[in-house]
């Protein structure tokens, strides 16, 4: 892990992934007349400006749509895989839309919320799903729509969060669920799981019913994935705050406040039945919580394992590349305003072929955050990985942190500490299959050159960002243990019918292609970049023309980029995963008619709307895009 001494100034940046750029034949001569400041100044536009047909985007693009129902290109096909409560196993019952099935009948169905998701093959025709179930809507899910919780409605939506993993078989074209599978299983936010790694057994994890600090139970607002070469599930624990509250209430620690805590009156209200979310009554429980989850999706007996070496944030996913210097490499967002991006570098290295070493990999390892260029003037800059180890970058007692389990529980103070650049909601991370260029949406950001600490400049150019960008880098020397990167804005989205400068977006965003707040994002084999959103769909004012969230498939390198899918009323679109032979593709709808919105999908009529899995194949049986 040699890492460079040298200070990269702007220009030398510029002028190295200039080069990296034209020597792989993406940039074709200067760039075309006509092209504005930002064009010029941005290495990713020129490629478009001289390149601006994509030859991986080959289906007809679609115009946006509020319709309740989800729309693909011509010679598409969508067709639900699984919907919240359908049985996973023979012996579960059936789904009842009355909100009157237990606890007992919703840990044998599937989650509500389907989110994040990584698909493992077992042969050609069979597989297993892991998908992140990420919250619940009380809504839907009692019949009292959550305005008189008792402590078996806690029960039940402590079984309607976390994971599931379930068998898939191919018949025909498309796939069904296995209820009899070996695998199927059902993660909960009171399964039994272990806290590994630097912090695991520190005073600050210890709880009365836990003396050890190592034994923990359930995970829940499971927002996106990652996936490891040697076959385990990452599920990211996000937005945990919102389980816990205090029925008494009491003053909140400055680190408490930054994790969002509230000694209140919870939005799921679990602390009214379950003591465990109590802050005042068991303040280190929190803690527990916030981390990225192991899970071996092949071994249902298998026990979760949270990873403390990756850090204690809101962890949006876990984009896990294997240097190659053998190294494992993880990226992660923290999704919330003025929070940091993160990267894990592990101590050990990558053994082909000697898994159970490999299973070790995230158990200890490097964190970094984030420090950009805050130039106001460009689209482009470098950037520097800042270490978070216990001691340096001035991680000391003298500033509140005693050891490193302290610098990983509380990842966010000690990334303010050390100098990280506060961005806009960073989300998904996704690393292109072939080159070493490194994906991240920035979602959006009302805060941006409003709050303290969060100047406009650099990758968030933008105040008030309701719109959202898609940062992109390159590792110094395609290395993704270097400390050094240089990066561009891949896109910046808007609405070029309502504004007319940076608001409407970068060149590569129109009419026919716009959106806001990109969220999943991902990469098929052939290296089609894939844009879920997760956005205002009110259609309205800075959104009009935008209509319902949607899926968009860009390519890369030349920027181009091409509405896909979009979804039904009130979802968001999130979690994406192929079929190896990349004909089936799995893309979730989130709570569709969240709060009560008029959507009845996925079955129509008047039923009640389900989050979903659906899949996507192709009338003609071809690759997904291709
Ligand atoms: Fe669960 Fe940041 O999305
Ligand atoms: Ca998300
Ligand atoms: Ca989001
Ligand atoms: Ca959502």
């Amino acid at each position: 892990m040699e890492s460079s001494k040298k200070d990269l100034n702007e220009t030398e940046f510029s002028t190295m992934v200039e080069a990296q750029l034209s020597r792989r034949g993406f940039l074709k001569g200067s760039a075309a007349t006509g092209v504005g400041t930002f064009l010029a100044l941005n290495p990713v536009m020129e490629a478009i400006a001289a390149e601006p047909t994509s030859k991986l985007l080959n289906f007809n693009p679609i115009p946006a749509s509020t319709a309740d129902q989800v729309i693909v290109p011509a010679g598409y096909r969508a067709t639900p895989l699984i919907s919240w409560g359908d049985p996973i196993f023979n012996r579960a019952p059936d789904f009842d839309p009355s909100g009157k099935q237990n606890a007992d009948a919703q840990e044998k169905q599937f989650g509500d919320n389907t989110d994040g998701m990584s698909l493992f093959p077992i042969s050609e025709n069979r597989a297993v799903l892991a998908i992140n179930n990420e919250y619940t809507n009380y809504e839907y899910l009692f019949d009292h729509q959550g305005k008189s919780m008792t402590a078996a409605d806690v029960r039940k939506a402590q079984a309607a969060v976390g994971v599931t993993v379930v068998e898939i078989v191919r018949q025909g074209k498309n796939w069904q669920i296995d209820r009899t599978g070996q695998r199927n299983r059902r993660i909960t936010a009171n399964t039994a799981m272990q806290l590994t790694g630097p912090a695991a057994g520190h005073a600050l994890l210890k709880t009365q019913n836990d003396p050890t600090g190592t034994k923990v139970h359930g995970t829940f607002n499971n927002c996106a994935n990652g996936q490891t070469p040697w076959g385990t599930y990452l599920t990211c624990e996000e937005n945990f705050d919102d389980f816990f509250g205090s029925k008494k209430g009491r003053d909140l620690t400055a680190d408490e406040k930054r994790y969002g805590m509230a000694a209140k009156k919870s939005r799921y209200q679990w602390e009214q039945f379950d003591d465990r979310f109590d802050i005042a009554q068991h303040p280190n429980e929190p803690n527990r919580f916030g981390w990225v989850v192991e899970i071996d999706p092949n071994d249902p007996n298998s026990t979760p394992l949270k990873r403390t070496a990756l850090g204690r944030f809101k962890h949006e996913n876990a984009a896990l590349v294997l240097d190659k210097s053998g190294h494992v490499v993880v990226y992660m967002g923290d999704d919330e305003r003025g929070e940091f991006l993160y990267k894990f570098v592990s101590k050990k290295r990558y053994q082909p072929g000697n898994d159970a070493a490999n299973r070790e990999l995230l158990e200890d390892g490097t964190l970094y955050a984030a420090k950009f260029n805050m130039d106001t003037k460009s689209l482009k800059g470098g950037g520097q990985w800042l270490e978070l180890t216990y001691g340096k970058n001035g991680l000391t007692a003298e500033n509140g942190f005693a050891s490193q389990a302290e610098v990983l529980i509380f990842a966010r103070r000690a990334a303010s500490l050390a100098g990280a650049t506060t961005m806009d909601r960073p989300e998904w991370v996704a690393v292109h299959p072939g080159h070493q260029y490194v994906f991240c949406t920035l979602t959006n950001n009302k805060y941006r050159g409003v709050k303290d600490g969060q100047p406009i400049g650099g990758p968030n150019p933008r105040a008030k960002n309701q719109y959202g960008q898609i940062l992109r880098w390159l590792p110094i020397d395609g290395d993704h243990t270097h400390d050094h990167f240089a990066w561009d804005l891949y896109l910046v989205a808007g609405n070029p019918e309502v504004h007319s400068d940076l608001y409407g977006g970068t060149d590569n965003i129109n009419k026919d292609n716009m959106f806001n707040s990109p969220d999943g994002l991902g990469f098929d084999k052939d290296g089609r970049l894939w844009i879920l959103t997760d956005g205002n769909y009110s259609n309205k004012g800075d959104f009009a023309g935008q209509g319902n969230n949607q899926m968009l498939c860009g390519d890369p390198l030349t920027g181009e980029i091409k509405r896909f899918l979009t979804g039904p009323i009130a979802c968001e679109i999130t979690g994406l995963t192929f079929s190896p032979d990349q004909k089936t593709m799995f893309v979730g709808v989130q709570h569709p008619g969240e709060k009560m919105a008029p959507s009845h999908f996925p079955e129509g009529g008047k039923s009640k709307p389900r989050s979903t899995v659906m899949m996507i194949t192709r009338d003609d049986g071809g690759i997904i895009g291709a």
